[in-house]
């Protein structure tokens, strides 16, 4: 063997090195990277179908959910932008909560990003969502496939996908919803609003309550609705008898209406 021949083949063996150290990142490096992406994105990995490979692979010692979405909105898929907003304020009550993030990551892989991983799984409808558990580490679970979220079941809130990955999780996970200070804004004008206009018309209010005729009105509505219904019941009742004789008539659902008649 020449020198050339050996020192090509020594080459070649470590590009054959490198390319498989970078094909399979270790554990610490997986778990170094998720932690970065996910801090810096309010919790969520944005993925492709590189990255979504690499980071279900084993060896895994966290957890993690991945949504398998499809936010162009060519595709219009409605119920993926219902559930985008959802997944990622559990994500980030997730970051804030002060766990252990290394306990639980959240991925998206959008269709886009994903057609390979698409086609693999051979998924045609989205969202998907898939749950994979520890494959090593305190938290391991001796489970070979991932947990598929039934949307259909557990539904499409925050909230509702919190407390299913609290139950495989086995630890509480947090919804910090934020509040919605355009409608606390809202009520609070209104309510200010509504009392205003109180104190503005209290003394015509005032009038009509203190005046004798809205009594003497209101007590006469009342006699009135009390005959009206009497009568009602009687006419409904002589309808039927005389077999349509009466231009008077009452509906059967109306007998308790202060209107009697109704034109036959
Ligand atoms: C997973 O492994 C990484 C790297 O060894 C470590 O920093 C991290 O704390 C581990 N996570 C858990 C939940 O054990």
């Amino acid at each position: 063997m020449d020198v050339r021949t050996f020192f090509f083949i020594i080459l070649s063996s470590f590009i054959l090195l490198l390319s498989c150290y970078a094909a399979k990142p270790s554990l610490e490096t997986k778990v170094a990277l998720l932690n970065q992406a996910s801090s810096q994105n309010l919790g969520v990995v944005e993925l492709d179908s590189n990255l979504y490979d690499e980071f279900v692979a084993k060896p895994r010692n966290y957890s993690m959910a991945i949504l398998l979405t499809a936010l162009d909105p060519q595709i219009n898929c409605i119920p993926c932008k219902e559930f985008d907003p959802e997944f990622r304020l559990v994500a980030s009550s997730w970051l804030k909560s002060g766990n252990e993030p290394s306990r639980l990551y959240f991925g998206v892989l959008d269709f886009k990003n994903g057609r390979e991983i698409y086609t693999k799984l051979g998924l045609n409808n989205a969202p998907t969502l898939f749950y994979f558990s520890p494959s090593t580490g305190p938290y391991a679970k001796d489970v070979s496939e991932p947990y598929k979220y039934e949307f259909n079941k557990y539904g499409f809130s925050a909230e509702a996908f919190a407390s299913y990955l609290s139950g495989v999780l086995g630890t509480p996970v947090p919804v910090n919803r934020p509040l919605n200070y355009f409608a606390i804004l809202l009520t609070v004008f209104l309510i200010l609003g509504a009392l205003a206009f109180i104190k503005l018309m209290y003394p015509l209010i005032e009038t009509v309550v203190r005046n004798k005729n809205t009594w003497a009105a209101i007590s006469l509505a009342s006699v009135y609705d009390f005959f009206a219904k009497t009568m009602c019941e009687k006419f409904y009742v002589t309808l039927r008898e005389n077999n349509n004789h009466f231009k008077l008539c009452c509906p059967k659902d109306r007998t308790d209406s202060a209107i009697p008649y109704c034109a036959v």
